[in-house]
């Protein structure tokens, strides 16, 4: 029902659309910024699947004709930024009275954030959240027709809307939804208030999507939840995860499956026995700790301890010795003290991630920790420069190990700097650049891993 509708809004904004750049005497064209996640990237692609399928081309940048921001709340600087480029926007939009600007995404899930937007910023055309992305076309028609600012903001999801069009930023690689939102309401974290309860999608459906994706070119997936590990929880006779990502390496064509994020709380040893199993499983792993404190964890609403981390980063490394570890880490929550600091330091030191995010707490409002008491900025900061200095003392010995020794790469690019060579990922996530032409871009070649730069390589063709 809602495809239909949502495909005849297409036809009807086609309409409109040719007219408008016969009048012109030019295509019209739109820009996408995203900012934020791998969900808000994977959305993204479904937009602009929409707007090609309405006829817009790709523009160059905030001079197009439609101008979209998916916006990210998670942290307060990423809001800051949006209200900077509007102010931008307001100015590009004097020039051009035609042009249309969209907000979407988990900002706009925020009714503070709407209501700044009614009052401050009345140029914007059309707002809308991370419920109803599918109504892109119809928003567009309206606000084509009636020329007022339109607002589809919803509580929650009606449905998940499949089979709506893609376009997707490679060819040989892409995202694949299988839940939204999430259920467990860290203390700190707004996600589950902008992007609503677990959802997961039907196990056939996931299945379809990466089939048609390995026919159309797609050689590696990367499964994409909040909270990927309590996948089918909210199903009728919903797989596992485990079982998913199995049922998914068994798509002919895909050589490479990766996933994000697991929470630590709810990865299986079911899981851990299928990834060692599965060949075509990447050997990566994000693995968020944000802290190393048990009582802050207690505080975050994480649900396992600094032992408990340790424990599981333990029995993934024994069943995948050569796995890479990544994490994320907050650094000043809430009544963080320097000893609980020194537990994240000791954690970082024990478990030797290959790479971490590393984040100053930031407040979210109606979020629990909001209310807590907070860590003196200064204080912060100081945590923040030592975490960092071991992170990236830790991921330089951790990135070294793999020098001498040749690996399989999935080309993704000409290297920008230097055009005579290509950049690309082995299983473990790392990025190796090396000798090579764009004919190599989507296939997966050997490159002997020459030289560690501290968080890539430079290598050669093997
Ligand atoms: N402040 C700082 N970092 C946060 N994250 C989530 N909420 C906050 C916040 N309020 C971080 C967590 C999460 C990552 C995506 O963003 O580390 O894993
Ligand atoms: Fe936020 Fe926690 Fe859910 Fe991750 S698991 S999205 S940090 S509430």
């Amino acid at each position: 029902m809602e495809l239909e509708k949502q495909l005849d809004y297409i036809k009807k904004c086609q309409e409109i659309v040719r007219r408008s750049a016969a009048l012109k005497g030019r295509p019209l064209t739109f820009y996408i910024e995203t900012f934020g996640c791998q969900m808000n990237e994977r959305d993204s692609e479904k937009l602009r699947g929409i707007l090609e399928e309405i006829g817009y081309e790709r523009g160059e940048g905030e001079e197009s004709d439609v101008v979209l921001y998916n916006t990210c709340t998670v942290r307060e600087n990423a809001n800051t930024r949006v209200y900077g480029r509007l102010g931008k926007l307001s100015s590009i939009k004097k020039g051009s009275p035609d042009m249309i600007i969209g907000l979407c995404g988990c900002m706009m899930q925020e009714e503070q954030v709407v209501e700044k937007i009614k009052k401050d910023f009345k140029f914007v055309d059309i707002v809308f959240g991370t419920h109803n992305i599918y109504v892109l076309a119809e928003l567009l028609y309206k606000t084509l027709t009636e020329k007022k600012q339109i607002i589809d903001v919803r509580e929650k999801a009606d449905e998940i809307v499949e089979d709506l069009p893609a376009d997707r930023t490679y060819f040989f690689k892409s995202g694949v939804n299988i839940m939204y939102g999430c259920d467990n309401f860290c203390s700190y974290c707004i996600v589950p208030y902008v992007r609503g309860r677990e959802r997961s999608r039907e196990a056939r459906d996931i299945l379809r999507e990466c089939e048609r994706l390995a026919k159309d070119g797609v050689r590696e997936l990367m499964l994409l939840g909040q909270n990927v590990n309590s996948y089918g929880k909210n199903l009728d006779n919903g797989i596992s995860f485990a079982e998913l990502l199995k049922e998914v390496c068994r798509v002919d064509g895909i050589d490479r499956v990766r996933f994000m994020t697991s929470h630590p709380k709810d990865l299986s040893d079911e899981l851990i026995k299928v990834m060692a199993e599965e060949e075509k499983v990447c050997r990566h792993l994000h693995l968020p700790m944000q802290s190393g404190s048990s009582r802050i964890l207690k505080a975050m609403n994480r649900r396992y301890s600094k032992e408990d981390y340790l424990d599981l980063v333990g029995r993934i490394r024994t069943a995948m010795p050569d796995i890479s570890l990544t994490t994320d880490i907050i650094v000043g929550f809430p009544t963080e003290t320097e000893e609980d600091f020194l537990e994240t330091l000791d954690v970082v030191d024990k478990v030797g991630f290959d790479s971490a995010f590393t984040f100053i707490y930031s407040i979210r409002s109606g979020t629990p920790a909001a209310k807590m008491e907070q860590v003196d900025e200064a204080v912060i900061k100081d945590r923040f420069d030592r975490l960092l200095k071991l992170v990236q003392e830790r991921a330089a010995e951790r990135c070294a190990r793999f020098e001498g020794r040749t690996m399989d790469v999935l080309v993704e690019s000409v290297n920008r700097q230097d055009k005579d060579l290509v950049t690309g990922r082995i299983s473990n996530n790392l990025v190796v650049h090396f000798d090579g032409d764009e004919s190599l871009i989507g296939k997966i070649v050997p490159v002997k891993m020459e030289e560690c730069k501290g968080f890539y390589y430079i290598g050669k063709r093997a």
